[in-house]
């Protein structure tokens, strides 16, 4: 997706060999009209597969798939992490270890919202080691419902999640592929070649 990368090449602040920053339209300021694209953008590569709800994890897997959400013409769930005051019964819970944050949380959401026959897109702002989606991924199936596909934002290509995504049979879009952050330079995965 074209405008993403524009943006990345314009905003996104490489702070290592592995982490960019893209804290100005992504995971701290959102930038509604890319979210907007975004959202079209996934819409358009998930159609088709009858997909009935779409599912993400908060925090800044929000904005992307609730436009996506809007778009499809579907309702949005994200997990929640923290325990919520009122979210206290007929729980679903995965638990997701976070390798770039040094953490697990317990991921949660409400058996009342994706049920038995539901065909769930879960869509996440970042592919690294896929933890994350293989989280959601359990969830949805726990519910018995069909996980249809996963939407990714911005892929880091040169970590384990794309793989480990692949090897759950699952459909995988990614909007923005990064083969390397090395050197400080962001370069992206040549979508001419071939990934498996
Ligand atoms: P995973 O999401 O593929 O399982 O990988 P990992 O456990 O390593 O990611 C943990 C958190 O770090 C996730 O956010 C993920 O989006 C974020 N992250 C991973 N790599 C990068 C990166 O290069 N840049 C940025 N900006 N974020 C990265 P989270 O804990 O769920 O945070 P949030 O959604 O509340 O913002």
């Amino acid at each position: 997706m074209e405008a993403l990368k524009q943006k990345i090449i314009d905003e996104g602040k490489v702070l290592s060999n592995t982490v960019l920053k893209v804290d100005s339209f992504v995971n701290h300021q959102m930038d509604p009209i890319l979210m907007k694209q975004i959202g079209e953008e996934f819409a358009e590569r998930f159609k088709g597969m009858g997909i009935t709800k779409v599912l993400t994890i908060e925090s800044s897997g929000i904005g992307p798939a609730l436009m996506t959400a809007l778009e499809m013409g579907v309702p949005m769930i994200f997990a929640r992490k923290r325990k919520s005051l009122t979210l206290t019964e007929g729980l679903i819970t995965s638990t997701v270890r976070s390798f770039t944050k040094q953490e697990t949380n317990e991921v949660t959401i409400s058996r009342d919202f994706i049920t038995e026959g539901d065909n769930v897109l879960i869509i996440d702002d970042f592919l690294a080691v896929g933890q994350a989606a293989l989280g959601l991924i359990d969830i949805v199936k726990q519910a018995g419902a069909n996980p249809v596909g996963v939407g990714i934002v911005i892929e880091k290509s040169f970590q384990d999640g794309h793989k480990t995504v692949k090897e759950t049979g699952v459909k995988l879009e990614s909007l923005a592929k990064i083969a390397s952050l090395e050197g400080g330079k962001v370069q992206f995965v040549n979508e001419g070649d071939q990934q498996s």
